[in-house]
């Protein structure tokens, strides 16, 4: 293909920009990011670092950012749709920085430290074993930690913003610095926190409650979650914010798009919000989709939805 860009970084360069001993963990090359993504869609990264440590992490930001070499940062990888043509550059998964415990312990409350890469729901779990209140709503939320705080991932009005406390990040130019949470500009579905900062770790105030209480509300969000959610399927969960005072899924629903399908992508007939990969979907029908319910509900409601999902990487063409 004649406009087609090769790679930024291949194997052989990033040997030379970066030792196995100053990057711990495993590193990937060409790696398909359909492997990496709940949706199971997108192309290849040029690199898919795990990096072991935060040391092998700031190595390989200095490195990148002394190269000029782009990179995004990936958690669990459910909220994001990656485009055909794969990510230009480095992906940094951090999946490997996975510890959590509490901190520290008064009368009425816990401070948990977790880092970025811990499974939001292994949280929750813990939450309910131990009766600590702040984030029953956030069960059944795919995803880990650091990328639930830069999405400020929520639901039944509830939303990671309400117990965090302090964020511990990296960025190339600043270093490790630490920042609490109501400088990061958390609103609904959304904060501040810059592209090229990557979400260490969390400080998490949860409050101690009855057990039966908190147990109650989790089990009684999971099960409306399972009656109106198509969580068996492979999607992204919801793919648009809801507008001010409305639910996209059913504007969605009442534009009647429930059902409608490109290739292999398809509007679920449970939850309208939610877009089901059917078998071999490809991005760009999952974007046409989404162009096409965008325009249904324009023209039926006059509301403009806007994308909760993360969207990265290039089209085929570059
Ligand atoms: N509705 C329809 N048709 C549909 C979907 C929903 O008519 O296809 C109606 C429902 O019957 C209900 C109303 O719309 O009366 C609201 O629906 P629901 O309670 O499912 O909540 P939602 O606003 O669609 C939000 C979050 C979900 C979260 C639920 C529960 C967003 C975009 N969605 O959905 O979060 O689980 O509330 O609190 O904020 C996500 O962020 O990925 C997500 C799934």
């Amino acid at each position: 293909m004649a406009n087609k860009k090769q790679s930024i970084v291949d194997e052989r360069l990033w040997r030379k920009i970066i030792s196995p001993r100053e990057a711990r963990g495993e590193v990937k090359f060409m790696e398909p990011m359909r492997s990496h993504t709940y949706l199971q869609i997108g192309g290849t990264a040029d690199v898919f670092a795990c990096p072991q440590d935060t040391v092998s992490l700031e190595n390989i930001l200095a490195a990148l950012n002394e190269e000029r070499i782009p990179f995004v940062t990936v958690g669990g990888g459910t909220n994001i749709l990656v485009k055909d043509g794969g990510v230009y550059g480095v992906v940094i998964s951090l999946k490997n920085f996975r510890c959590g415990d509490i901190a520290k312990e008064e009368k009425d409350m816990v401070m948990f430290f977790a880092e970025s890469g811990v499974p939001l729901q292994k949280l929750v779990s813990f939450s309910k074993e131990h009766g600590y209140s702040g984030i029953e709503g956030l069960v059944g939320i795919p995803g880990f930690v650091g990328g639930a705080i830069a999405g400020n991932a929520g639901a039944f009005g509830y939303s990671i913003k309400d117990s965090l406390v302090s964020v511990k990040m990296i960025n190339p130019d600043k270093g490790i610095y630490e920042m609490s949470a109501s400088e990061l500009g958390l609103e609904y579905r959304a904060s501040k926190i810059p592209e090229d900062t990557v979400i260490l770790s969390a400080n998490m105030r949860l409050r101690k409650d009855v057990k039966e209480d908190v147990v109650k509300r989790i089990d009684s969000f999971l099960k409306q979650k399972r009656e109106t959610q198509p969580l068996l399927e492979i999607s992204a969960g919801c793919v648009f914010k809801n507008p001010e005072g409305t639910s996209a899924g059913r504007l969605i629903d009442e534009a009647g798009c429930k059902g409608m399908r490109i290739g292999d992508v398809e509007v679920s007939r449970v939850h309208a919000n939610f877009f089901i990969n059917k078998g071999d979907a490809k991005a760009s029908d999952f974007l046409k989709l989404m162009d096409e319910v965008k325009k249904k509900v324009m023209d039926m409601f006059g509301v403009e939805l806007e994308p909760e999902i993360r969207i990265m990487g290039r089209n085929v063409n570059g």
